[in-house]
């Protein structure tokens, strides 16, 4: 049997940090709200200049490196990004011209937090069908281009970025089964309502250009979604709870991490967290985590992971595999 596996992995951040304590100075909140109901200490915010094109390449580039493979290896690239630089050509076709890459299939999914976790499902099917050899397979954001920083309730959560993994074929085991959802009849609790889409004048809303939360109701259904599509994942595989090595979740909320680790039966230690340091960064989240911790030293060759991510739409999805 063919697997999927994970043979690099890279991110890359926007210089430009912003604290709890900036944040202070633009909206009326306080440090202490911040990190006790969000575990968020500080963000990377994107420059002006900077497009999701640039993180992507950053963050390819460094996991080419850790695969040893160079641009004429990748055989498909495919971006999760709920923020590409244009509506068209895709992203994918815009890092691949910055990278010089010709020819491969490259194409983009845009399912909000939980697009790297479609995007690696998906590449893992072109791997393990035999269609590729070489896949470039990234998260990437920056998603505080779409923040209203006088809103509160928002502009204190999120932060950008790009996390990539180069995934190649092999015959030890490497992605063991991926589990995605989604449900629409959430749409109303998590939304951004400017896009291309022509019924956005008949709504009235061309103005209201700025994420759109119902931030309780989204907690609630975050952490039942991401303890069920968890269990499934554990559970289509015979494998326990104990002989997961790390849980790598999307880093929305330090306590939906935690409520969700709970329900696990995993203790903090044996969870990525990147929260403090890089807030929600949407789809670009779980990759960043990964690298953290395989670079860190954390994550070794054979350990058991759990991938997870939650977001609008809404859709969830998991991978399990043997890093
Ligand atoms: O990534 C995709 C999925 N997204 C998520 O998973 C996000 C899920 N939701 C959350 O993480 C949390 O609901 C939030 C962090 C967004 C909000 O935390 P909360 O504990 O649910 O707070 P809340 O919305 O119930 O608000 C509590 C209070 C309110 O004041 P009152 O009405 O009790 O007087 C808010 O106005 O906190 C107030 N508040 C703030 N205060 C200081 C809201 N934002 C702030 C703020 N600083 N930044």
């Amino acid at each position: 049997m063919t697997y999927s596996r994970i043979v690099g992995t890279g991110r890359h951040l926007p210089e430009r940090i912003m604290t709890n304590a900036d944040l202070e100075k633009i909206v009326e909140t306080s440090d202490e709200w911040i990190r006790t109901r969000t575990g968020v200490e500080r963000r990377h915010v994107a420059g002006e200049d900077d497009t999701t094109s640039d993180l992507c390449v950053a963050a390819a580039k460094k996991a080419m490196a850790a695969a040893q493979v160079s641009v004429e290896d990748i055989d498909l690239i495919v971006i999760g990004t709920t923020t590409p630089d244009l509506i068209f050509p895709n992203i994918a076709t815009l890092v691949q011209e910055k990278m010089g890459i010709h020819g491969c299939p490259a194409f983009s999914i845009e399912a909000a937090c939980t697009g790297f976790i479609y995007a690696l499902t998906t590449a893992d099917k072109f791997i393990t069908t035999g269609t590729s050899k070489c896949a470039l397979v990234i998260g990437a954001e920056v998603i505080t281009k779409l923040v209203d920083w006088s809103d509160r309730t928002t502009c204190v959560l999120f932060g950008d970025g790009a996390g990539a993994v180069i995934l190649q074929p092999a015959e030890e085991q490497g992605i063991i089964s991926c589990h995605l959802g989604a449900d629409g009849q959430y749409r109303d609790l998590l939304y951004y309502p400017v896009g291309a889409g022509s019924q956005l004048e008949k709504a009235g809303i061309v103005e209201e250009a700025k994420i759109l939360m119902k931030g309780n109701e989204v907690f609630k259904v975050a952490v039942k979604t991401l303890g069920g599509v968890a269990t499934e994942a554990l559970e289509a595989n015979g494998i326990s709870k104990d002989e997961l090595d790390w849980l790598i979740p999307h880093q929305a909320n330090l306590r939906i991490i935690q409520a969700t680790a709970k329900r696990l039966g995993m203790p903090l230690e044996k969870v990525i967290l990147t929260v403090q340091d890089h807030g929600n960064t949407s789809a670009a989240s779980v990759p960043m985590a990964l690298d953290v911790g395989v670079r860190d030293g954390r994550i070794k060759r054979g350990q058991l992971l759990l991938l997870e991510a939650f977001g609008g739409g809404f859709t969830w999805g998991a991978v399990l595999l043997r890093y």
